[in-house]
């Protein structure tokens, strides 16, 4: 390697036809995945007062919403559901005419097979206690909520979803949904596994949204402490072996290190998710004038997808897809 004044960095940044001839990372609409949620018995849809340009949705505008993101080139959609009615058990996520089952076959019905959906699997938004599993006083029950999860599994594949994201970080849990879509003729229904998920402070404006908060408590008893980054690769390890089709790194931002020790080591199909709160964040700085919200959007994509993400779940995902575009 020569050294300057031989060597002139300078030289590929002249001209944007340099600079993008060599750019080592590319962002297209087609890497882009919009979380998006559908509450049943509204009449219209509701803005997310945090989460500005995001609604809670009904059935009639998540369909034109998936249509305007198909427009625009954007590779599909994570949906979540907001049953009217919680119990402790979190029934609604598994009645075959649930929220979000309906919500599943509407997209399909409008997206076919050139998009995908994705339907996130977990219980916090239909418990009203709002932890991710069933409850045994204040723990968590590991098996006995696998138990129900395998059976939201079922229902979302029977409701048509592409694929099955479960994120409640109970242990086994890909393995518990495999075996049951298996058992029911769905071998060919891929797992998006939130291998890697974090107790995090930047879900706060998804639980708004969600309407999924814990009542009492917080979720470090079953996600992953800030601190850890060996952890995640073990998990990662763990969900591969369970048979995880894809695994998640989720938040992205604070995570980027992590991002990237899973696509090294494993070579997966890796996805980051965008979490609310560094939407918002960036949203609220925007509003202010405090920075550029395109300029900050693109090089916010730009830098997950640099970290090892082939895929990144973002609240950002329509603008971005038509500045991209
Ligand atoms: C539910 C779930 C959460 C998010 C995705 N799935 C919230 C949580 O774990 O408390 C957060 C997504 C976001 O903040 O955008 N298990």
């Amino acid at each position: 390697m020569s050294s300057f004044p031989d060597m002139r960095m300078r030289r590929l940044r002249a001209t944007p036809g340099l600079r993008r001839a060599f750019a080592e990372t590319t962002v297209a609409p087609a890497d882009l995945v919009a979380p998006l949620f559908l509450k049943e018995g509204i009449a219209d849809r509701t803005p997310i007062s945090s989460m500005p340009g995001h609604f809670q949705h009904t059935l009639d505008s998540l369909v034109k919403e998936a249509r305007e993101l198909a427009e625009r080139g954007a590779a599909g959609v994570l949906l979540f559901g907001i049953p009217a009615h919680k119990d402790p058990r979190g029934s609604g996520s598994y009645d075959s005419d649930g929220i979000v089952q309906q919500g599943l076959k509407a997209l399909k019905d409008e997206l076919g097979n050139e998009h995908v959906v994705i339907a996130d699997l977990c219980l916090c938004e239909y418990t009203d206690h709002g932890h991710c599993g069933v409850l045994d006083g204040d723990d968590v029950l590991n098996d006995a909520t696998l138990e129900i999860y395998a059976r939201i599994a079922i229902s979302q594949a029977e409701a048509g979803a592409d694929m099955i994201a479960p994120s409640g970080m109970m242990d086994g849990q890909v393995a518990a949904i495999r075996a049951a879509l298996d058992s029911h003729g769905y071998e060919n229904l891929p797992i998006l596994a939130y291998a890697t998920k974090y107790a995090s402070s930047f879900y706060g404006p998804f639980r708004e949204a969600a309407e999924g908060a814990p009542r009492f408590g917080d979720r470090r008893a079953y996600q992953q402490d800030p601190a850890n980054a060996y952890e995640s690769l073990r998990e990662v390890a763990l969900d591969i072996e369970e048979g995880a089709d894809a695994v998640m790194v989720k938040p992205a931002l604070g995570y980027l290190d992590v991002l990237r020790r899973v696509k090294d080591t494993f070579g997966y199909p890796t996805v980051a998710y965008n979490v609310s709160g560094e939407y918002s964040m960036l949203m609220a700085a925007a509003a202010n004038g405090w920075i550029d919200e395109r300029a900050a959007t693109l090089e916010t994509l730009m830098s997950i997808k640099r970290a090892g993400a082939d895929v990144v779940v973002t609240y950002h995902s329509k603008k971005a897809a038509e500045w991209l575009a």
